[in-house]
């Protein structure tokens, strides 16, 4: 191609959120001479602008960029396309005075990002956005001063839909959940029915745990065997929703392909309460962190670490309790070895 990566271009004190891009076709291109950088502005949470804010943000760039944008990159970002080394001050220093701030690029915790969770669905799970703001100014340093053995991203879902496709896309995957049972309005099953709603075929017989029985009036869910997939909700939204003790998955290890393959993330921990401060929450990350950062090789993602050392060292060196939830089949499990609780009950006895 005729892009090229990199070069040292960025801002005084933060090691990213400038994408360094120079051409080698600036003789046909002058405007490009001085590079044609990108900048990641860090969005607000769920992509809420106001037209003064958007205005604001669009003014400065069209003072000192290309006037191109993406919205928003696939990090999440609000990303400025082309502008020179020598403009990147200046720019800046005008967000920085209208109250933005960069994202994420590099080795470092990239921009957290977040479905609009309550904002728009009755059934998330817990405050997404405010998590996602949460991170953000809990992670500055983390997030400005690229510190990690390589990328790390954060992020976040109301519910198992996972519209923002975490488990896929995201080193640390936060994806809403609940434990308790769903819960039903028969009389709304009803009325799904009465309107000829084919709740056998749509439903009972899509479960993939087949854990639900529809006999024409009422409704059965063995909740123990429900995995949360969240399909029923979906189809009977009047009639079905998540439980009440709602809280959130975490799971590590997602990524696209670059050294090895696509990775999805896998369950670290089953359920865990999603409120203020986070206590719990930021513990984990933080563990995530040290092990990682300690252990892991140059440019090699957290997934990546975990294929190489193993999933179940990994997850002693995170200090996790082993959990049935983590375990899809008997026997599928090779990082969850039994002997070891047993052994301890032998010694109490
Ligand atoms: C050239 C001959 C053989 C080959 C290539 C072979 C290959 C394998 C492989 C690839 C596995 C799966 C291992 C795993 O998933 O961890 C396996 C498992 C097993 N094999 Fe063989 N095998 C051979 C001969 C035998 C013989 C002769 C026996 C018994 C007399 C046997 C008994 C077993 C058993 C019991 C398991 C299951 C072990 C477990 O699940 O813990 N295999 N074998
Ligand atoms: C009363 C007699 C037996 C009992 C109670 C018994 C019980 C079991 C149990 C509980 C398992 C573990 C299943 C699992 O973890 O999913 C197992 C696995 C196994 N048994 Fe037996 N077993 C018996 C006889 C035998 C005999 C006679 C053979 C071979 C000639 C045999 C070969 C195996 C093999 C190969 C496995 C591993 C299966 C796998 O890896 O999927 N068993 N058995
Ligand atoms: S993941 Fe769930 S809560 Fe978030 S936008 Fe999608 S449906 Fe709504
Ligand atoms: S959430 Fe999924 S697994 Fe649970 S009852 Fe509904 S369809 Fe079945």
């Amino acid at each position: 191609g005729h892009w090229k990566h990199g070069g040292l271009v960025g801002i005084q004190g933060y090691g990213a959120g400038v994408i360094g891009r120079y051409t080698n076709l600036a003789d046909k291109f002058p405007a490009l001479r001085e590079g044609f950088h990108t900048v990641r502005l860090h969005q607000p949470s769920g992509w809420f602008y106001t037209t003064k804010a958007l205005n604001e943000v669009l003014d400065i760039w069209d003072k000192y960029g290309s006037g191109l944008l993406n919205m928003h990159g696939s990090t999440g970002d609000f990303v400025l396309l082309g502008t020179t080394t020598e403009n990147l001050e200046p720019i800046f220093t005008d967000y920085l005075n209208a109250g933005w701030d960069l994202g994420g690029s590099s080795s470092d915790m990239r921009t957290p990002s977040c479905c609009n969770g309550m904002a728009r669905c009755e059934n998330s799970c817990f405050d997404t956005m405010d998590l996602c703001y949460n991170v953000s100014m809990a992670y500055q340093d983390e997030l400005h001063r690229p510190a990690f053995p390589y990328k790390f991203k954060i992020k976040i879902a109301g519910c198992p839909n996972d519209c923002i496709a975490s488990i896929a896309r995201s080193d640390l995957a936060v994806i809403g959940t609940w434990k308790d049972d769903i819960q039903v309005d028969q009389a709304e099953m009803k009325a799904y029915a009465d309107a000829g709603f084919d709740i056998q075929g749509e439903v009972i017989e899509l479960c993939p745990t087949q854990c639900m029985k529809w006999d024409g009036s009422t409704l059965k869910i063995n909740n123990s065997q429900c995995n949360r997939c969240i399909h029923c909700i979906n189809l009977l939204p009047k009639a079905l929703s998540p439980g009440k003790e709602r809280g959130a998955t975490l799971l590590v290890g997602g990524k696209a392909p670059i050294l090895e393959g696509a990775q999805l993330a896998s369950v670290m921990i089953p359920f865990i309460k999603m409120e203020e401060p986070y206590t719990e929450f930021h513990e984990f990350v933080e563990k995530l962190w040290d092990v990682w950062g300690e252990n892991g090789n140059n440019r090699e993602r957290i997934g990546e670490f975990i294929l190489r050392v193993g999933l179940g060292n990994f997850v002693e060196a995170c200090e996790l309790e082993p959990d049935p939830n983590m375990v899809l089949h008997p026997r599928e499990n090779p990082y969850i070895f039994y002997e070891e609780y047993i052994g301890d009950d032998d010694e109490d006895e």
